[in-house]
């Protein structure tokens, strides 16, 4: 009898193993946006590509909409191992390495092309690891796309918004672009932006096409404008621990997965940028206002002089590398 109880006790151990060996690891993707922006619609990628490939291994837990962390919390978030990856915009990552800075200047990248050659040239490869010694580890640069103005009022140069309250990202350059126009900068978490202006606590607030359309903000400001002033990319970043503790096999397949889910994610920011100005404009509900060659430049020439500010953080170097990719 106690033999037979003693072989029960050794099963039953067993069991326990083997169900806690074989439960799939689970990874908890949290994000700000709606699952039909380019980072939602890459966020589910992922999940497919990563469970068909590693099924029963891993189970990824997509949370969109600032559900489960805010941007500002989420990175925390990854350090302390209560998220698995997230893909906060580049503005979010000054405090961690502030050369990211880089991507915030405005009327730097002439174009996405460009984002594209300096992200996938050296030194913005490099910037993916710049980060292991606070824990975090860049999987990849994700687009969105080009940021617009949207506002109560017309805008059409840089006076116009003189006075006006504007939503920015929490980020010292953006902060200092609006400064340079004599605007009035808050640094609001993005679930916060609808309501904000809504109410008219602020007058306006700056985001790509997809952002502006997929968070309803067109149907709370009566104008954007179309500036193309400044970059609106994510970094895909999870945490050092998490990623080296995995077996080199799940790792690779993830990697490789998240890749693909990038890539996916890259050719929605493209279309969905030309289709979600379009809808704005079809709504009828926000006018879309074009600006002249010679009311951009005076964009260009107020908010220009940021660059000279931010120089030494980000290094000249760095900077260079960013400009030439406007060259090819
Ligand atoms: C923002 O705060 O405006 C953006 O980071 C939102 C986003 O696209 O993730």
């Amino acid at each position: 009898m106690k033999r037979l109880k003693t072989t029960l006790l050794m099963l039953a151990s067993l069991f326990v193993t083997a169900t806690a060996w074989s439960a799939p690891i689970e990874i908890k993707f949290s994000h700000v946006v709606a699952e039909n922006t380019p980072k939602g619609q890459m966020a589910l990628k992922f999940k497919e590509l990563a469970e068909a490939r590693l099924p029963g291994q891993v189970e990824v837990k997509v949370y969109p909409n600032s559900q489960l962390y805010t941007d500002a919390a989420v990175l925390q978030a990854l350090q302390l191992g209560d998220v698995e990856i997230a893909a906060p915009a580049l503005s979010k990552f000054q405090k961690y390495n502030a050369q990211l800075q880089v991507f915030d200047l405005p009327f730097l990248f002439n174009d996405m092309a460009a984002v594209d050659r300096f992200q996938k040239g050296p030194q913005g490869q490099k910037l993916l690891n710049s980060m292991t010694s606070k824990m975090l580890v860049g999987l990849g640069y994700l687009h969105n796309g080009m940021k617009q103005l949207s506002s109560n009022d017309p805008i059409r140069v840089p006076s116009d918004i003189a006075g006006k309250k504007f939503r920015i990202m929490t980020s010292d350059v953006l902060q200092a672009q609006y400064e340079a126009v004599h605007a009035i900068p808050l640094k609001k978490p993005f679930a916060e932006v609808f309501t904000l202006l809504q109410t008219r606590a602020i007058d306006g607030q700056e985001s790509p096409w997809s952002n502006t359309y997929a968070s309803k903000f067109f149907e709370v400001q009566s104008y954007v404008t179309e500036t193309n002033h400044g970059l609106l990319d994510y970094l895909v970043v999870t945490s050092a621990e998490f990623w080296y503790g995995l077996p080199d096999g799940v790792r690779a397949t993830l990697k490789q997965s998240m890749d693909e889910a990038i890539a996916y994610g890259n050719e929605i920011a493209a279309r969905q940028d030309l289709e979600d100005r379009q809808h704005i404009i079809d709504s009828g509900k926000t006018k879309v206002i074009t600006i002249t060659d010679a009311e951009r430049q005076q964009w260009v020439d107020a908010m220009k002089p940021v660059w000279k500010m931010f120089e030494d953080e980000i290094g000249s170097d760095l900077l260079d590398a960013a400009l030439q990719s406007n060259q090819q």
